[in-house]
């Protein structure tokens, strides 16, 4: 039997008639279109379906939709300012931080709370988050170096000095 589940998705109100089972993940995805959300492994283990929830970043594959109701939801389609890069998107663009580009939703999503919350987070720090997120593709390095590009960005908007 469907359930109905209202919250909030990138800042305006959604609301989706779901199975109880359904993972956010999937809802995200299936039932309210926004499709940049990748789902890879549906165990937990890849981070590429990572969200963030109230603040925290979590794997939507792990989360069921009926558990965010009354929730604040943020997906990569939250990122952007209108046709405008945020600061993570556009920091991964310039140092080729991605290729096939199927992780990278993950990964801007895991760096965009880490940042929000810690903006002055340095390299290890880095690294040791984004360690819960698997690329196939590029290798890392690349990736730590667009987020660490990103920090003063973050840091300004929270008014910390760089
Ligand atoms: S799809 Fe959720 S962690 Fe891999
Ligand atoms: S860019 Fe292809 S898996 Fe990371």
């Amino acid at each position: 039997m469907k359930t109905r589940v209202e919250f909030e998705l990138n800042g305006a109100p959604v609301a989706a008639e779901i199975e109880p089972r359904l993972t956010l993940g999937d809802c995200i995805r299936h039932e309210l279109g926004k499709t940049g959300t990748h789902i890879g492994c549906e165990h937990g283990v890849c981070g590429a379906c990572t969200i963030i929830i109230d603040g925290e970043a979590v794997r939507s594959c792990l989360t069921l939709g009926v558990q965010v109701a009354g929730k604040s939801v943020m997906t990569i389609e939250g990122l952007a300012d209108g046709d405008n890069l945020g600061p993570l998107q556009a920091s991964f663009q310039k140092h080729h931080g991605l290729q096939c580009g199927f992780c990278t939703p993950g990964f801007l999503m895991t760096a965009h709370a880490l940042l929000t919350r810690e903006p002055d987070a340095d390299e290890e720090r880095i690294r040791d988050v984004l360690s819960g997120n698997v690329c196939r593709c590029t290798g890392y390095l690349s990736i730590v170096k667009a987020v660490m590009e990103a920090r003063p960005a973050y840091q300004r908007e929270q008014g910390v000095g760089a």
